[in-house]
Parts: structure tokens; sequence; C-alpha cells
């Protein structure tokens, strides 16, 4: 399931910072408990709210590529490919003409997304990149896809930037993967802080708990042997799903095993959430200039299109 970097990643971090970094769920059968969850997109579901206002939005974001002769939508996290089927439709429309371009951490989540394109764009041209975004940028695949002329939009959408510790350090990676014509949608969840206990039953549902438990039971850990919690931590205006262990057990990563013992207590995700201008700080922060913003009504979601700003001091 992981390779031999993914297993020393993966060891490092629970022994050091008590941390299973969430992008392993979505490895082997995770993408499919994923898209178990993301596949009620479309009707209320997780993310309803940023498919709604791309599809009103979108008209306005691809105005900028009006002299493009084919678009490279390079999808930074495909997951199922869901997300981008508005932008596909309002290309298809207006006769332009595009190549999808997903980049993932998970093979099986970029099968799944191709899957999806080629089911409502037949013919459509795929062509896939198996990453780890967080280690470094990728301007050999963005260089490369223009070669033939054509225009890159990345898109970074599902509010997954808010999954990472570091998150300058991935938009960073995405920064130093454009050129100053490259663009770049960036979809958050943002959410009234006085409100946030809303929230927590989302991450508390089977389906939920099923993807989030993929990692620890596939390293030994046994569902009936933790407390698991979903909690709001305040001061990183983040939601945090922790286990706690009832007793010691012996954990297997590839041919490492160790011991954690009872009562430690492993964070198996997070998911950061934003307003406005902690937002567009991290954006502008990080070396971003923001050609379009937009939210929804009730402030629940924004979608950002920027560009990397040449002369950042
Ligand atoms: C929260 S899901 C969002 C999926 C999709 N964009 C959506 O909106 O439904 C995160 C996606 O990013 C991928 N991912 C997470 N961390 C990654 C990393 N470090 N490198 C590459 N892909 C990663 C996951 O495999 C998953 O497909």
């Amino acid at each position: 399931m992981f390779t031999k970097r993914q297993e020393a990643e993966l060891i490092t971090s629970i022994q050091g910072r008590g941390e299973i970094p969430l992008k392993f769920a979505y490895l082997g059968e995770g993408a499919v408990k994923w898209h178990t969850i993301a596949k009620k997109r479309s009707s209320g579901g997780i993310n309803y709210a940023e498919t709604q206002l791309l599809s009103r939005k979108i008209r306005d974001f691809i105005s900028s590529f009006t002299n493009a002769k084919k678009i490279n939508l390079i999808d930074i996290g495909c997951g199922d490919g869901q997300p981008v089927l508005p932008i596909l439709k309002e290309l298809s429309s207006q006769d332009i003409s595009f190549r999808y371009v997903p980049i993932d951490i998970s093979k099986e989540m970029l099968d799944l997304a191709e899957k999806t394109i080629l089911s409502k764009h037949k013919g459509c041209e795929v062509k896939k990149y198996l990453i780890d975004f967080e280690l470094g940028n990728f301007s050999d695949i963005t260089y490369d896809l223009k070669s033939d002329g054509s225009a890159n939009l990345l898109l970074f959408l599902g509010s997954t930037l808010g999954n990472f510790s570091d998150r300058n350090r991935i938009l960073t990676n995405i920064r130093d993967s454009m050129s100053s014509d490259d663009f770049l949608i960036v979809g958050v969840e943002m959410t009234n802080f006085s409100k946030v206990n809303k929230l927590l039953p989302h991450y508390t549902g089977k389906e939920a708990l099923d993807f989030v438990f993929t990692v620890p039971v596939n390293i030994g850990i046994k569902v009936r042997t933790v407390e698991y919690e979903a909690v709001w931590n305040e001061k990183d205006t983040q939601i945090e799903i922790w286990i706690q262990l009832k007793n010691d057990q012996k954990i297997h990563i590839g041919s490492d095993s160790f011991t954690l013992e009872r009562d430690e207590r492993l964070l198996l995700g997070r998911s950061v959430k934003f307003n406005e201008w902690t937002f567009t700080k991290l954006m502008s922060d990080v070396g971003f200039r923001t050609e379009l913003l937009t939210t929804s009504k009730d402030r629940e979601y924004v979608l950002s299109m920027v560009q990397p700003t040449r002369y950042a001091v």
C-alpha cells in the first residue's frame, strides 16, 4: 500500500508528532471510501456549496482565457474528479478545447477521476500524474504541458488546503509550479466561528469514520480499542479528529513494528476553517495576487482565482 518513502514518513510522523497524515487515507481502498462521501457533492453533501458557486461563477473565471487555443485543467488533489465537471461543461459549451490533468498521491483517485471525466466527456485527453505535492513543486509537469501553446489553469478545490498543517508550504509548491500567465482557482470552506459546533456532526458519521480509520486499521489499530473524538480547536480555527488508545497496541508498517502505549493520542485529520481575511492574507503572504474572489451567499465557501505576484518582496 505504501512506498518505502511513505512508510518512513508515516512512522516518523506517528513517532515524532503523534499524527497519521490524512493524505495516506486516500491510498488503496481509502479512495473508494472517499468517493462514497464525495459523490453526494452534487446533491447537498460535502462541498455542495463549492459546486454551486463554481457553476454560477465559472464564466467569469474562464473569461481570463479568451485567447487560449487550449486549456490544461490541472486538478491538484483531484479526488474523484467531480468538482471540475461544471468547468468542463462551460468550456465545452464555449467550444474551448481542454486537456484534463489530474495530480494526486493516490493512483486509485487518479483512476476514479479519469473515469468520471471520460464518462461525461468521451474522448477527452487525460494525463494523470501520481505525485505528492507536499514534497516540492511540479514545474516539470506544468512547463511540459504548455509546450503545444496551451494555457494552464490550476485547480485546488474541495477545501483540500485546510487539511495540511503547513498551508504556506503547499501553496508555495503550487506557486513555484506556475508562471505569471498561469491561473489558479482555490476553493475553501469558511465558517462563522460562533456556529462551529454545527460542523462537528459531519465528522462523526459512519462514512467519515470509515474513511479516517483506513490507515489506523491498516497498521494494526482496532477500531473498538480506541476512543474517537472530533473537536474544535479555537486557537488554530480547525476541526481535529483524534483517537486515544484504550490499551497498548502493536503497530506494523512495512517491515517495521513498534508499540503505542495505552492513553496515547493520535491526530487523524484536521480541517482548517477560514474567514475572508485569513484566507486572503494567506494567499497574499505566499505571493499570490487575487484576480477574482467570490463567496457563497451564506459566506460558507470562498472561491478565488489568483496568479503569482511576479515581483513579490
Ligand atoms: C479533500 S480531497 C478533495 C478532492 C477533490 N478536489 C474534491 O474537491 O472533491 C483531497 C485530495 O487530495 C489528494 N491529496 C491529499 N494530499 C496530497 C498530497 N500531499 N499530494 C497529492 N495529492 C494529495 C487526495 O488523495 C484527495 O484526492
